[in-house]
């Protein structure tokens, strides 16, 4: 089977390409499966009901998040409603919604799990001490695809590791810029360092270059208008033996 994942959907922009570009994506590539991060669908900064409905309307089975899962309010009964919309699970219990989610396609069952790296990003529970426990609870589910939303790369490359042949596939997102290490590891999962992003390509992550470069110029606080301009799709297709769950190819590509 194939699995594929895209990269954060950013902004109306965003989901506007998504939408435009997704259904075409499957049907020519044979896609069965399709995880994508909405954590920036709302104007860069979280998401609500409306975004991620419209993300599943373009034909997503499951949206990830990250560091900016609860920018929204109006987003927390959905996280608690919605089995198919998930957060980091290294968040506190306290926190709506859930890590992890097993999706039952009736051939086969799907496990996604989303979990925030910790380097350089908010101090959340440790995610490899974590993940053991996830997959201990998920032992059932053959297919089992991690989005590590993560700053560092190391972080990233050291958590494909650690899973390798343990899990079907680690997929990386956060920093919107696609890495071009796409690969099956030794032991059999599929991985990417960073998948990339879903929007306009002329600005930086998202956000109107202008906006950015006035930041860093001045080190003040500024407002972040999401850019207009021509959008692609990063994202990367995973097959998945789903006999042993372990992949047997990966490939990038980037929809414009
Ligand atoms: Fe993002
Ligand atoms: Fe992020």
């Amino acid at each position: 089977m194939k699995i594929m994942c895209v990269g954060d959907v950013c902004g109306e922009n965003g989901c506007n390409h998504l939408r435009k570009v997704l259904p075409v994506f499957k049907r020519e590539h044979s896609v069965d499966f399709v995880i994508v991060n909405g954590e920036n669908s709302y104007n860069g900064k979280g998401l609500t009901p409306k975004t991620a409905r419209s993300i599943f309307d373009s034909g997503a089975d499951v949206i990830t998040t990250g560091n900016h899962a609860f920018g929204r309010f109006e987003s927390y009964e959905y996280y608690d409603s919605c089995e198919n919309l998930i957060r980091p699970a290294n968040y506190p219990k306290t926190a709506p919604g859930r890590g992890y989610t097993v999706i039952d396609m009736l051939r086969y069952k799907v496990c996604v799990i989303n979990m925030l790296g910790t380097l350089f990003l908010d101090p959340l529970d440790d995610p490899f001490g974590m993940i053991d426990g996830i997959l201990e609870q998920t032992k059932d589910c053959r297919i089992r695809i991690l989005d590590f939303h993560a700053e560092a790369t190391s972080e990233k490359r050291a958590m494909g590791f650690y899973l390798d042949g343990r899990v079907s596939a680690v997929f990386g997102t956060h920093t919107h810029i696609p890495t071009a290490d796409e690969t099956v590891l030794p032991n059999g999962t599929g991985y990417i360092t960073d998948v990339g992003m879903t929007g306009v390509e002329d600005s930086v992550l998202g956000v109107k270059k202008e906006n950015a470069i006035e930041m860093f110029r001045t080190r003040m606080p500024v407002k972040f208008d999401g850019a207009d301009g021509k959008c692609k799709m990063d994202c990367v297709v995973f097959e998945i033996d789903t006999k042993t769950g372990l992949a047997l190819s990966a490939q990038r590509f980037t929809v414009r």
